[in-house]
């Protein structure tokens, strides 16, 4: 006790030299991590209901993501009570928010300001589904670039993208935020929307952080219904639907976000097993974890916890960093402390993975360091990202459909334009457009204006949905006057996304019952489809001349749309999902597994419905073009190998048509025998090529031993001898093969 008077006084210097150490960085010499020592000083400085304030995030009253449980946000800035702010964009409003943080708290510490950017912050590209339909991976990451440039103009220091569930069923509406239904191509795109949106790295005034969602195995709830009980073995989750997380975490993502669903039985949000074990364990993972929106408290729903207080210790002991909107961690975490059932040295955890990252993005030097108005003028919406924009919505379009070359259309043709969304602005941005608005985009019927020569009449016919058919008269009599008949038709921009599942996936209203009258016309007509998933159009299918797969492709739509339909540019989408020929055969993807009785026509007894065939629509990968392409016989550099030598397939495509186009080449393989039953095939590479007219180009590819393994039936992962199939194509069901064997 006699030596109280040298404490006292000891304490109180340690606490000034760390004020100052983490005040002033650029003094550090010494010290090898200085964020590391910095977040540590200021840690030391915090009480717990600042500490617990940094785990806190709230939404502004400027947009509504979910359901509203709680108001206001300015007095928990002042009181430290919030560390992050989600639908908080513009340097004006980020700017205000920021000042009372950094002049009126006690400790200064800069809010960090998060929304929903998914496919563009103010210039909207296509819709992550469609631009994952370009396989073009320099294309989606330069999406993302522009969008993290963008936001990151506009005050943001952090998307909430991208979203890399795995989706093998279309009835749930935010297949439309993803990758589509292919592990492999999904772990591609993801890896290369990390690198978009965090750019050369955290910290530069044109990056933003991504967040990895929605951890875990979102894309797979039960009858496709949204919020729904996911249920999977284990082996088909690390197989199929972790590898995408994975990658975006191996890429360096800097922060994930839980889903809302339960995985084995345990919600994700509370999930130890996801959010330590694997994504902290085995994955490495060092950022931060936050909820999704109030999904902790939705945990007393699930029925896993009695009360909010339980949620929040549940979410805490998983590793639950950020609490997304439910204010469990702000209203009871302290309690928790007091009654020994959550640990300060957990939360101090949290806030250091937090408080890291706040310092990486150089906001404790410069806390309006995003906050410069003559930035945010010269690069939001700019010429130049807008004509990125038209390039990135041509390179997603899919051709569905190409009788009688009925496409590209003569710039001369006399064209009726017809349907709900060929003049409509609104929907073409799509669901979770950001600070998109509708009105800047370029509609089709705008586009087709800029480029036809020939007369071009424009009449609605129906609305997307509802049964009114009174428009039906006018729309036949102006196609009859026509040489030509564009349809533009599909879903209106919230009919998919979150809380968008739909039971039947057709086109919904009167939509093609109006185009099986203007196809007994007898004229050829164009169907422009503009949807957020796979659709189940059979009839449209064999009544379309042309069909032209255009998802919602952003602020570009009428510009890129006539750069296709005119043959200013020979379309090259191939589709990362299944289109199925009704949603009865939904879940429908390509990797299947062949089972013991696979399809035979001859026999009763094989895996088939008896009211419909197996095959889809259109196929995974499926995709025209105006040019025709050949594929040879794929080659491998020998036929049989040791394990671990890589495998060189090499295949020559050449253009048998009259036009130069891109082709992707895409590389299946099969592995014949193995300790589990494996997929009749899966994507492990693909080539997009560009050829002219007669010209040829050998392309290789080169599969290691990863792409052969698999976790084997004692779950290890790697792979195993014996005979593989390999086959190269145009799309997952149009392939030619080769067997090869590794010893
Ligand atoms: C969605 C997330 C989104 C969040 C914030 C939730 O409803 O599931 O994907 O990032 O809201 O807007």
């Amino acid at each position: 006790m006699r030596h109280i008077k040298f404490i006292v006084p000891a304490l109180v210097l340690l606490l000034v030299l760390s004020a100052f150490v983490w005040q002033r960085p650029k003094q550090i010499q010494y010290n090898p991590d200085p964020i590391e020592k910095r977040v540590d000083s200021l840690l030391a400085l915090m009480t717990l209901e600042e500490k617990i304030g940094q785990m806190t995030l709230y939404t502004t009253d400027w947009g509504s993501t979910g359901p509203t449980i709680r108001e206001g946000y300015t007095e928990d800035i002042r009181k430290g009570r919030c560390g992050a702010l989600f639908n908080s964009h513009t340097v004006q409003f980020t700017r205000e928010l920021q000042r009372i943080a950094v002049e009126e708290t006690r400790l200064k510490i800069p809010l960090m300001f998060g929304y929903d950017v998914i496919h563009g912050y103010k210039t909207i590209f296509p819709i992550p589904l469609g631009e994952a339909a370009s396989w073009d991976m320099e294309a989606i990451e330069k999406s993302a670039r522009i969008a993290a440039a963008e936001a990151a103009a506009a005050g943001l220091h952090w998307t909430f993208a991208p979203m890399v569930d795995v989706s093998r069923d279309p009835r749930w509406g935010r297949v439309m935020e993803g990758a589509g239904e292919d592990t492999w191509l999904g772990c591609r795109i993801a890896e290369a929307r990390v690198r978009g949106f965090q750019g050369k790295g955290i910290g530069n005034t044109d990056a933003v952080l991504a967040c990895v969602k929605h951890f875990a195995a979102y894309g797979a709830p039960i009858g496709g219904r949204e919020y729904n009980t996911v249920d999977m073995s284990e082996r088909y989750f690390r197989e199929y639907y972790l590898p995408p997380y994975a990658a975006a975490v191996k890429a360096g993502a800097a922060t994930v976000m839980t889903s809302f669903n339960d995985y084995d039985g345990v919600p994700a949000s509370g999930n130890r097993y996801l959010l330590t074990d694997i994504l902290r364990k085995e994955l490495g993972f060092r950022g931060f974890v936050v909820t999704d929106y109030t999904s902790m408290n939705e945990m007393v729903t699930h029925g896993v916890v009695v009360n909010e207080k339980e949620a929040g210790e549940l979410s805490l002991h998983a590793g639950v960093d950020m609490d997304m909107q439910g204010a469990i961690y702000q209203r009871f975490l302290g309690q928790s402390v007091k009654d020994g059932k959550a640990s300060v040295a957990e939360i101090d955890e949290s806030v250091r993975r937090i408080l890291r990252l706040k310092f990486a993005l150089g906001l404790f030097e410069n806390p309006y360091k995003f906050c410069d108005e003559a930035r945010e003028k010269r690069v939001v919406f700019s010429a130049e990202n807008r004509d990125a924009a038209r390039d990135v919505a041509r390179k997603s379009v899919v051709l569905l459909k190409n009788d009688k070359n009925a496409l590209p259309l003569a710039k001369s043709a006399n064209i009726a334009v017809i349907g709900p969304l060929a003049d409509n602005k609104a929907d073409l941005i799509g669901n979770w457009s950001g600070a998109g608005d509708g009105n800047a985009c370029v509609s089709l019927l705008e586009g087709i204006k800029k480029v036809c020569l020939g007369e071009v009449t424009f009449t609605e016919g129906c609305e997307v949905e509802g049964t009114t058919r009174g428009g039906f008269l006018r729309a036949i009599e102006n196609a009859k006057k026509a040489d030509v008949i564009v349809v533009a038709i599909g879903e209106k921009a919230m009919m998919s996304g979150e809380a968008a599942a739909r039971a039947e996936i057709g086109l919904p209203g009167v939509q093609e019952e109006m185009v099986k009258g203007l196809a007994a016309l007898g004229k050829p007509v164009v169907v422009v489809l503009m949807n957020g998933r796979p659709l189940a159009i059979p009839d449209l299918d064999k009544r379309a001349t042309a069909i032209v797969e255009a998802w919602w492709l952003g602020t570009e739509t009428g510009n890129a749309l006539a750069d296709i339909l005119f043959g200013d540019y020979n379309p090259s989408g191939k589709l990362p999902m299944t289109f199925p020929q009704s949603v009865g055969q939904v879940p429908i993807f390509y990797n299947e597994k062949n089972t013991g009785r696979p399809f035979d026509p001859n026999s009763k007894w094989t895996g088939k419905y008896i009211d419909m065939p197996n095959a889809p629509l259109y196929p995974f990968g499926y995709g025209l073009s105006y040019t025709t392409f050949e594929y040879s016989d794929p080659k491998p550099n020998k036929t049989a190998f040791k394990k671990g030598e890589p495998i060189r397939i090499s295949v020559t495509v050449r253009n048998s048509g009259k036009r130069a186009g891109e082709e992707v080449a895409q590389l299946y393989v099969r592995d014949l025998v193995g300790s589990v039953t494996r997929p009749v095939r899966e994507l492990k590479g693909f080539r997009k090529i560009m050829l002219n007219p007669g010209e040829a180009k050998t392309v290789e590819f080169i599969l290691n031993d990863e792409d052969l393994s698999f976790y084997r039936r004692d779950m290890s992962f790697g792979s195993e001898p014996g005979d593989f199939e390999i086959m190269v194509g145009g799309n997952s069901m149009d392939t030619k093969k080769v067997r090869v064997t590794v010893l």
